[in-house]
């Protein structure tokens, strides 16, 4: 990757991700874009006001800054998604195709998050397989597996370099993810932070997959950067960090405050899709080919989380 373009680099990921590539390949490399002004975006490189569904205007911008390489990371999230099935899917499906279309014919390496939201009640729950039943009963899931599917044809068809991760729910502290069902392991180390307390939309002994922002950002660029004689696989790999349910981060939130709460009003969109997902994913595949490794635990992460997060609210007050 030389000349890099983030097509929704204004969300949870793409944020992060911004200047994590911007530190590597040189903030003039890193072309980031949103449907909206990013203020802290555009400081630090150069930043474009680009509708990832508008097809001309993506090609525009590839064309202009000489773009290899894409993140398109533009989603609508798991339970937001339910709200509105029509709009999840034009808008994941809108952005992935135009990004695949400009790709093909500017010659860019592509990536795409996939997600654990790709599984089913229907695949194993446990150790779930890199090669298995997907029939995701969410339309984002519907989205993620079509895809995977699309990025494989275009690799196949097209040649174009399609690679791409199965996310467990990213945990991270800069931007908050919108949307999704494993939202409430962010959201739980604000509230304790903030409040002391925290009221639980997942019940509290569901499992799934989680990881650290650092370990996830590393994952796309040591994907991205890995040799494709190696990749056996490409849309997408299965990626595990940690695995844990509500209760298990509680307890380790108490660890270090005594004091914190948590209560539960389940809602039931989030309850359902939760349990439809996997409990945690195999991994080997990631490992194998392209030498995965996750660096973060559950309890490295809650200490750098809760300092991070007390900071950031420090500096608040003192402004
Ligand atoms: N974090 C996503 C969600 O909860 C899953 O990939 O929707």
């Amino acid at each position: 990757m030389k000349r890099i373009l983030i097509v929704g680099a204004g969300g949870q990921i793409g944020s992060e991700l911004t200047t994590y590539l911007r530190k590597i390949y040189g903030a003039s490399n890193v072309v980031a874009t949103d449907v909206r002004e990013c203020g802290k975006l555009a400081e630090g490189g150069p930043f474009e006001v680009l509708n990832a569904l508008d097809a001309k205007a993506m090609s525009s911008v590839v064309e202009r800054y000489k773009i290899d390489a894409i993140f398109n990371l533009v989603a609508l999230l798991s339970a937001v998604g339910e709200k509105n099935p029509q709009t999840a899917w034009n808008i994941n499906i809108g952005a992935l195709m135009n990004a695949l279309e400009v790709a093909r014919e500017y010659g860019c390496a592509l990536f795409t998050p996939s997600s654990i939201g790709a599984f089913g009640p229907t695949s194993p729950k446990d150790k779930t397989p890199q090669d298995t039943i997907m029939q995701p009963t969410t339309i984002y899931g519907v989205c993620k597996v079509t895809g995977e599917l699309l990025g494989n044809y275009y690799f196949r068809r097209y040649g174009v370099d399609t690679r791409s991760v199965r996310f467990p729910g990213i945990i991270s502290n800069v931007t908050l993810p919108g949307g999704g069902t494993t939202d409430y392991a962010v959201e739980i180390y604000y509230e304790a932070i903030k409040a002391g307390r925290f009221t639980c939309p997942v019940p509290g002994d569901v499992y799934m997959d989680m990881i650290y922002m650092p370990d996830a950002l590393r994952a796309c660029v040591e994907l991205m950067e890995a040799d494709p004689a190696r990749l056996v696989h490409r849309n997408s790999f299965n990626l595990a960090s940690m695995s844990f349910t509500p209760e298990i981060i509680y307890a380790e939130i108490r660890k270090r405050i005594p004091s914190f709460e948590m209560t539960y009003e389940i809602d039931p969109v989030k309850k359902a899709i939760a349990e439809s997902w996997p409990n945690s994913l195999d991994d080997t595949c990631a490992r194998e080919e392209w030498g995965w490794k996750p660096e973060w635990d559950l309890s490295r992460m809650t200490d750098d989380m809760l300092e991070v997060i007390r900071e950031k609210y420090r500096s608040e007050v003192a402004v």
